[in-house]
């Protein structure tokens, strides 16, 4: 029998990349490979890219040259860029980069084990299409090992939406969602295989409408029907728009029991001028209002959030919307980032604010999230929570799990295993996690 060749997946970004590579080193798995977990072993080493934010194109480049030495001790060694880097500079990347020989967008790969063997056989190999079949249905179904108690399951791709920042509906395209039957089908598989909490992802998840058996379903309507599958204990979704947030989604809060109280739902700014400039379609105060009904239903319901500060055109004035508004909200986490120029997307043209004034922003919201964070995680101390325990921690006898809040929980000394679910009296609270013990 021959050796198996070896595969390193390098994932960078979202957690859509995080699920695309686990079906990549699945469908290359059938092409003999297995994964390791050091480059100079690889016999093909895989890219998977995130072009969201900063410079990334250049990043990936400079990463690429440090394979050079590697490509020229072993000259068999497949290099391949997969992602959103790579559907957005095709075939540019092989030009500026020859030692790259493969070059995958989000959409082709399932075509994956076809562009290994036109690499093998030194050929270059290119595929940055938006074919029209189900990548997913296609790819090589997840083989039946046991697996950790939770997973990422994609349930809708791309997005119409064109916020004027955002490269996604030009990297991962139009917005797509698989038919139910499929979803429910591999959601199964993962729960026979242990796992006990599922996060259904899509970069618009809540606008899913994906086929179902009396016509188009809604997310709501996939999360009750995947609250059915005996074993699966939690649901999670991310990232949804305010938008999307459809009344059955909130009810949903409100009623399903293993659908856990957190929410991703990025409002970007604070300010209505702003937000209008940005193509986002709502308003702050819609916004707000949102979070209201909301919280209705699903009182002690975790908010999270995503933020742009420096916008094109952003005022100080603007930015003060801002903090009213997550000072309003109280975010039990949220991400801001500085705006970054993608070119290509509208806003790129645009007057651009003092990148040390967007610093300085930058610098006092997350201020501001961190207090409300810490404020929202010291709260749990004394409390009960649910806890999904995951792995060992760091410490002999520790094992490490999420509260329905996501919130990491550490325990100490009790008799624990991966997958089990306990309620935890919470003991302290420290700087990025929760400790307790086992009632
Ligand atoms: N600059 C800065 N942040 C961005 N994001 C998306 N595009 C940009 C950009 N050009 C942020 C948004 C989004 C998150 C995933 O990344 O906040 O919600
Ligand atoms: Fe990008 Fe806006 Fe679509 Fe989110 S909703 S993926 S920020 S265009």
């Amino acid at each position: 029998m021959s050796e198996p060749k070896k595969l390193y997946i390098k994932t960078y970004g979202c957690q859509m990349n995080v699920y695309d590579s686990e079906r990549m080193s699945e469908a290359l798995g059938g092409q003999g490979y297995v994964e390791t977990q050091s480059p100079e072993d690889a016999d093909m080493i895989l890219l998977n890219t995130c072009h969201i934010r900063e410079k990334a194109a250049e990043k990936v480049y400079s990463e690429l040259g440090r394979f050079k030495g590697l490509k020229a001790e072993k000259p068999d060694l497949k290099i391949g860029v997969a992602g959103c880097v790579a559907q957005a500079e095709g075939e540019e990347i092989m030009r500026r980069q020859p030692l790259v020989d493969l070059v995958v967008g989000p959409q082709s790969y399932h075509r994956l084990p076809e562009l290994e063997a036109k690499a093998r056989a030194g050929e270059k190999a290119l595929d940055t299409d938006f074919p029209e079949e189900d990548k997913f249905e296609k790819l090589k179904n997840r083989p039946k090992a046991k697996r950790g108690p939770t997973a990422f399951l994609t349930v809708q791709e791309g997005c119409d939406k064109f916020c004027a920042f955002c490269v996604v509906p030009y990297t991962r395209g139009a917005e797509v969602s698989r038919p139910a039957d499929r979803i429910l089908r591999e959601a199964q598989d993962l729960v026979e295989r242990g796992v006990r909490e599922i996060t259904l992802l899509g970069q618009n998840v809540n606008a899913y409408h994906g086929a179902g058996p009396d016509g188009d379903m809604t997310l709501a309507g996939l999360i009750w029907e995947l609250n059915k599958i005996d074993g699966l204990e939690r649901i999670r979704f991310t990232t949804s728009h305010p938008n999307d947030m459809t009344d059955d989604l909130i009810e949903a809060h409100g009623t399903c029991e293993k659908l856990m109280p957190y929410l991703h739902l990025p409002v970007q700014s604070g300010s209505d001028k702003i937000l209008k400039r940005m193509n986002r379609s709502h308003t702050a105060e819609s916004y707000l209002r949102l979070i209201e009904r909301i919280r209705e239903a699903r009182p002690d319901i975790l908010m999270s959030g995503d933020f742009i500060v420096g916008f094109p055109e952003e005022t100080e004035e603007d930015f003060q919307a801002t903090l009213d508004l997550v000072e309003q909200v109280r975010y039990g986490y949220a991400y801001s980032f500085k705006y970054s120029t993608r070119p290509g997307t509208p806003a790129a043209e645009r007057p651009q604010v003092d990148p040390q004034e967007a610093d300085d922003r930058l610098q006092r919201l997350q201020a501001l999230i961190t207090r409300h964070q810490r404020e929202i995680q010291d709260a749990m101390v004394d409390r009960t929570v649910r806890v999904l325990f995951e792995k060992p921690g760091r410490l002999a006898g520790q094992m490490v799990g999420k509260s329905e809040y996501l919130h990491a929980v550490h325990v100490s000394g009790a008799d624990l295993s991966a997958g089990d679910l306990r309620n935890v009296r919470i003991t302290a609270s420290g700087a990025n996690s929760l400790a307790g013990e086992v009632l």
